[in-house]
Formats: C-alpha cells, sequence, structure tokens
C-alpha cells in the first residue's frame, strides 16, 4: 500500500516536473530593451554594444532596464553543417556568445530571439523541430531570455504544442532562461501559456500611433486576472515611448501626455517593459519619463496584481489595481477628442470603486510627481487633460490596511466564462471554424458557413469590364474631383478658425496645470 502511495507521489512529482516551466523567473515583469521597434532586422553588434553602454550611463539599467534583447535578423540564413543556429557573420563578426559576455560584463542580462515556425517573421531559420538544439545553443551561449515568435507554422501544428515543446527544452538545459510567448494572443494564451511561458502577447504588433496604443490596452481589458507571480504576464507588447517613428503612420501620433499615458498604463497592467527606442537619440524627457521610479514601483509591485479597467463612462476611464501594503494604484484616463475647445475632463474615483471604505480617511499621492495631495474621505476628484492620466498611490491612514481586493472583484464585465476556461484542444480550435457538428444537417439544425471559404473565394470573373462599369468609374472620379475641391477650400478657411482653437487649448492647458488635482472646495 504505502509502496504505492510513494511511486504514485514520484509519478506525481516527475510529471508535474515535465510539465511546468521551472525557470524560477515569474515574480516580476521584465524590463529591458529590444531592438525590434527601432531598428527591425537590421542590427549589428555595434549597435548592441552601444544601446548596453547606453542603458548603463542613462541610468536606465539602474532604474530596472536590464534585459538587452536582439529581435528578428540576427541569425545566418542558414544553419551549420551540425544544425545549428548561428549569427549573420558580417553584422556579429564576433559572435553572439562574445556579445553575450559584453552585455553581462556592463551587469545586464542578454536575450534573443526565436520561432516556434519553420522560418521566423522576418525569413531566418525557424525552430520548429530543433527546439533541444536551439534551446542548448542559447544555454550555451548564456541567454538569459528567450522571446518566442509565431510565424511560419501550419495550422496542424497546434500552438500549445509547439510552444510547450520549446519549453521542455528550456527545462532540460537546466539554465534558468526567462521565456517569452510572442503569440499574439492567439487561442488565448491567458488560458493555458501560465506554466508554459514567464509571459505572453496579448495582441498583434503594437504600432506607433495613439488610436492603437488605444486599441492594444482595450484589448487586454478582463485580462488581468489571468496573470501574476504564481501565473505569468499579459504581455501588451513593447513599448513605442519616445520613438522618432511616431507620427509617421498617423498625422496625431503620441505626444508627452499620450506617451505618458502608454507607460503608466503598461505598467499598471503589470505589462513586461520593453524600450522600443533608439537610444542614440532618446529625447531626455522621455528618459526621464521611463525612470519614473514610482510608476516603475508600481509595474514591479511585490502583491503583483495586474490592472484592469474597473470604470468608464463616454471617454472618462478608471483603471485600478491592488499594491503590497493595502495602498491601491490609478489611472484616471481622459480619452476625450484632441479637437476638443475643452480638453479637460473631471474625473472621480469612489473609495468603494477600489475596495476601501465609503468613509476612510485616505493619502492621495500624484505618482507621477511624487508628491503627497493630501487626505481625503471617500473619493478623489481630478480635471485630467485630454489623453492625459492622473496617476494615483492612494492609502489608507487608517485600518484595515487590506490587499485582497482585486480589479476585477464585483465587476459583471469580467464574470468568468467556466465552460471557456479550460485549455483549448487543437482538435476543438481547428474544428471550430465550421461550428461544433460540421456534418449535422437533422432538422432544424443550423450550420455554421465555412468562414475560410467564403473569406478567401476568388472573384466570381475577371472578363473584360462592362460599358456600365467604365460609366461608374468615371462618374466616381469626376464626383471625387469636386468633393476634392470643396475639402481644399474648406481646409483654406478652417486654418484659420484652428488658430482661435489652438490658443484656446492653451489657455485651457495652461489652466489644467494649476486646477489639476485640487478636488473641488479644497
Ligand atoms: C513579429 C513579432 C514582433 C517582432 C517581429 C520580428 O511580428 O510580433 O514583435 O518580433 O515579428 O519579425
Amino acid at each position: 500500500m504505502t509502496r504505492s502511495y510513494l511511486r504514485f507521489a514520484a509519478w506525481l512529482a516527475c510529471a508535474l516536473l515535465v510539465t511546468a516551466l521551472d525557470n524560477g523567473l515569474n515574480a516580476k515583469p521584465a524590463m529591458g530593451w529590444n531592438s525590434w521597434n527601432a531598428f527591425g532586422p537590421t542590427i549589428n553588434e555595434e549597435i548592441i554594444k552601444d544601446t548596453a553602454d547606453r542603458l548603463v550611463a542613462l541610468g536606465l539599467r539602474d532604474a530596472g532596464y536590464v534585459y538587452l534583447n536582439l529581435d528578428d535578423g540576427w541569425s545566418d540564413l542558414k544553419r551549420t553543417a551540425d544544425g545549428r543556429l548561428t549569427a549573420n557573420k558580417t553584422a556579429f563578426p564576433s559572435g553572439i556568445p562574445a556579445l553575450a559576455k559584453y552585455v553581462h560584463s556592463k551587469g545586464l542580462k542578454f536575450g534573443i530571439y526565436a520561432d516556434a515556425g519553420n522560418m521566423t517573421c522576418a525569413g531566418f531559420p525557424g525552430s520548429l523541430g530543433f527546439e533541444e538544439v536551439d534551446a542548448q545553443t542559447f544555454a550555451d551561449w548564456g541567454v538569459d531570455y528567450l522571446k518566442y515568435d509565431n510565424c511560419y507554422a501550419a495550422q496542424q501544428q497546434w500552438v500549445v504544442d509547439r510552444y510547450t515543446a520549446m519549453r521542455d527544452a528550456l527545462n532540460a538545459t537546466g539554465r534558468p532562461i526567462l521565456y517569452s510567448l510572442c503569440n499574439w494572443g492567439v487561442a488565448e494564451p491567458w488560458l493555458w501559456a501560465s506554466g508554459v511561458g514567464n509571459s505572453w502577447r496579448t495582441t498583434e504588433d503594437i504600432e506607433p500611433t495613439w488610436d492603437n496604443v488605444v486599441k492594444l490596452l482595450e484589448y487586454n481589458v478582463g485580462l488581468s486576472q489571468f496573470a501574476g507571480p504564481s501565473r505569468g504576464w499579459n504581455d501588451l507588447d513593447m513599448l513605442f515611448v519616445g520613438n522618432s517613428r511616431l507620427g509617421e503612420y498617423h498625422p496625431f501620433g503620441p505626444f508627452y501626455q499620450e506617451q505618458r499615458a502608454h507607460f503608466a498604463l503598461w505598467a499598471l497592467f503589470k505589462s513586461p517593459l520593453f524600450i522600443g527606442h533608439d537610444l542614440r537619440n532618446l529625447n531626455s524627457s522621455f528618459v526621464d519619463l521611463l525612470k519614473k521610479k514610482e510608476i516603475v514601483a508600481m509595474n514591479q509591485d511585490e502583491l503583483g496584481v495586474a490592472g484592469d479597467l474597473i470604470w468608464q463612462q463616454g471617454t472618462r476611464k478608471i483603471f485600478a489595481t491592488a499594491l503590497a501594503g493595502g495602498s491601491r494604484g490609478v489611472v484616471l484616463w481622459n480619452l476625450q477628442t484632441t479637437q476638443s475647445q475643452y480638453p479637460l475632463s473631471n474625473i472621480t474615483v469612489f473609495w468603494e470603486q477600489i475596495g476601501l471604505g465609503g468613509s476612510q480617511r485616505a493619502t492621495v499621492r500624484d505618482v507621477f510627481s511624487e508628491r503627497d495631495l493630501g487626505v481625503f474621505s471617500g473619493s478623489f476628484s481630478a480635471a485630467v487633460a485630454f489623453h492625459d492620466v492622473a496617476v494615483l498611490r492612494v492609502t489608507p491612514v487608517e485600518g484595515p490596511l487590506d490587499d485582497s481586493w482585486r480589479p476585477w472583484h464585483a465587476q459583471p464585465l469580467y464574470a468568468p466564462q467556466p465552460a471557456n476556461l479550460a485549455v483549448p484542444s487543437a482538435a476543438a480550435w481547428i474544428a471550430g471554424y465550421t461550428g461544433p457538428s460540421s456534418s449535422g444537417s437533422g432538422p432544424g439544425s443550423k450550420q455554421q458557413p465555412d468562414i475560410r471559404k467564403a473569406s478567401f473565394s476568388p472573384p466570381a470573373s475577371s472578363g473584360p469590364p462592362s460599358f456600365a462599369v467604365v460609366l461608374s468609374v468615371l462618374a466616381s472620379l469626376a464626383a471625387l474631383g469636386v468633393v476634392g475641391y470643396f475639402v481644399v477650400l474648406h481646409m483654406r478657411m478652417r486654418g484659420w478658425q484652428q488658430l482661435d482653437e489652438n490658443e484656446g487649448a492653451r489657455k485651457m492647458s495652461e489652466m489644467s496645470q494649476t486646477r489639476r488635482y485640487s478636488p473641488p472646495g479644497s
């Protein structure tokens, strides 16, 4: 009897050993620098060594940005004769081990990029089928972090299996390598990637526009309950703070207040924080922003509760989190349009919304300026400028100091859907496209159309265009010309009006400097 218990215990221990990531690197979201947003695939060892020097010189390493990660583009187009990945010799003449050594000598950690498919997204060799040899190569090279991408795999090569294979290969090396899943939210990694990776991307790639930053944040609402030190972290993708490409894609690319909203919200959501800018020309105001001690502290807080949306009305949103010791982190966000001539919104957070007593007295601290604003009971209001945030730390001055509140408590928005909380199976996922019963055709049963066929069906005919088509194209061109003429006319007149509005906006912004954080009546 005892022997069979022992055998079962041994089996369980083995099963647990092979089914969990065992690198011990889950405690806090990772912080560092990644090459992709600034350099794309054109990286080389000079850039990386220079970045290592600058991370130290700019004080970013000491602020917590310790990982220096190569993204796609570091490797050669071919594996070596014995099947190993190797660096592009022109870009990295000294080789990756020497580079890792240099990075380590600066007190930094060294990260690399690979792909769970046949090729990386930029077309370099993928690691599918080569997991063991690649994981061992990385361990031999002194790699501390692996970003594992998701390009070029067939649908049948089930995503969970592909990512688990590399997890097991990394475990087998015995080197603690932080494992960052970059699978763009495919198959809801927050449901299955805990125990597979230390973090998982929840969305497609970030772009340097305000709309995209807002969109990615919205995609992450409701996901915070799946993150934490015992699970791993939702990765909202790399930061675009200070990135010189801002504005190239979008005429209203983020300005300072947008950038600090982006940074503060990524930090509150406990996303890994990776700088994506070329450090040779990162404006000092953005260096200071990235080093904001109390924002970084919120991200790295011991309790590890990811923040989430707790209230919204129109363009005003409140996000909050629980912090170690019973404080709350709160972000008041004004998403009003930049076009408004009244660019301020009053936003009030009530203590009940953040799990404090209605009449409890609490100190409110402005996290960006690092100063206490006073003691308040019941609520706090701030006038927040458009696209800007007020980031607050609310700490009860008398008990109870309770850190068990979570942002998703009592939020019907986040009510779990038990049926969806299981790890999805490959069969369910792939078959899912055609509905639960692809052969069901009994009376009254409706079959879901196959969306793959529907959306990829070729155009019906490709003969010469008919007279009616030619006529409608000509008519559309003429209409476009007329509309264009009026648009130009309108814009010229609007130019003058805009000047007045900008003047108004400037005045309101000045007022906001003095009014901000002053609750009515204080
Ligand atoms: C994908 C990833 C990006 C980046 C590129 C590199 O798009 O999501 O973060 O790594 O590949 O090719």
